[in-house]
């Protein structure tokens, strides 16, 4: 199998057995939370005038938060199940979802053709590839950019393992992760460190970095939000 036919397996698995329901996808915070915390540090980046592209969109909540700031919104995704839930309960009149695979990096480049330089809003989607994989899905960035685009990453960072070995010991498999699990999806990493390897300098400015986190729906019998240990970047092209 392909490593493109494996994630497309796992992950239509996944999202085919989402009925839409609040709760049941684990980094599903509400877009109030999460897009927001990241808007507030791409919104000076991204040239308004460009269309945005949310890559490995899901069920599209974040999405649908950013149409609220963008006239026009793609959500790429690469299991059709995600495409049809999106367009289910997160549809608005600027945003569209559609296919692409982030390890074809010629459909990207189809894209950039039929949209021009485009923004990229990407949330928790590097980290589930496997590292040997992270290379080839640069090169779709990279094609949807163009001269001009911007992208905005948020990704589980080297602290994610042990937060999630921690949390485990102590609490047990939450539900949404025991989903994710079914689908022999793992959650894995893009550590931080190998960010300047991946987006080089000869290719790619990086314009900020810092920590950060992702929010998920799930919480503690303390009460607390279950919030996994994140880092963002925002890169354009050289
Ligand atoms: C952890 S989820 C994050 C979803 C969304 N970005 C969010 O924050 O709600 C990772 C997403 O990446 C998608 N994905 C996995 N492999 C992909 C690939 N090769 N190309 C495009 N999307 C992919 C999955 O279907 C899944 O929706």
């Amino acid at each position: 199998m392909t490593s493109s036919n494996r994630y497309l397996t796992s992950w239509e698995g996944f999202w085919g057995s989402v009925s839409g329901a609040p709760g049941e996808v684990f980094w599903d915070a509400d877009p109030a939370h999460a897009a927001q915390q990241d808007f507030a540090l791409f919104r000076e980046h991204f040239d308004p005038q460009l269309p945005v592209i949310d890559l490995g969109c899901g069920n599209g909540t974040q999405t649908r938060f950013l149409a609220k700031h963008f006239a026009r919104i793609i959500g790429t995704e690469i299991a059709p199940a995600a495409v049809e839930l999106a367009g289910k309960i997160n549809g608005a009149t600027n945003v569209s979802y559609r296919l692409l695979d982030v390890l074809c990096p010629d459909d990207a480049e189809r894209l950039h053709d039929e949209i021009g330089d485009a923004n990229v809003y990407m949330r928790a989607v590097l980290h589930q590839l496997s590292p040997a994989d992270h290379a080839v899905a640069v090169q779709s960035i990279e094609r949807l950019l163009g001269e001009k685009g911007v992208l905005y990453l948020v990704e589980l960072s080297s602290a994610a393992e042990p937060f999630f070995a921690k949390l485990i010991a102590e609490y047990g498999v939450p539900p949404g992760l025991a989903r994710v699990f079914q689908h022999q999806i793992t959650p894995g990493m893009l550590h931080e460190d190998n960010l300047a390897s991946l987006f080089s300098s000869d290719r790619f400015m990086l314009l900020k970095t810092g920590p950060s986190h992702i929010r998920t729906v799930h919480s503690l019998p303390t009460g607390e939000v279950v919030q996994v240990p994140a880092f963002y970047a925002i890169l354009r092209r050289q």
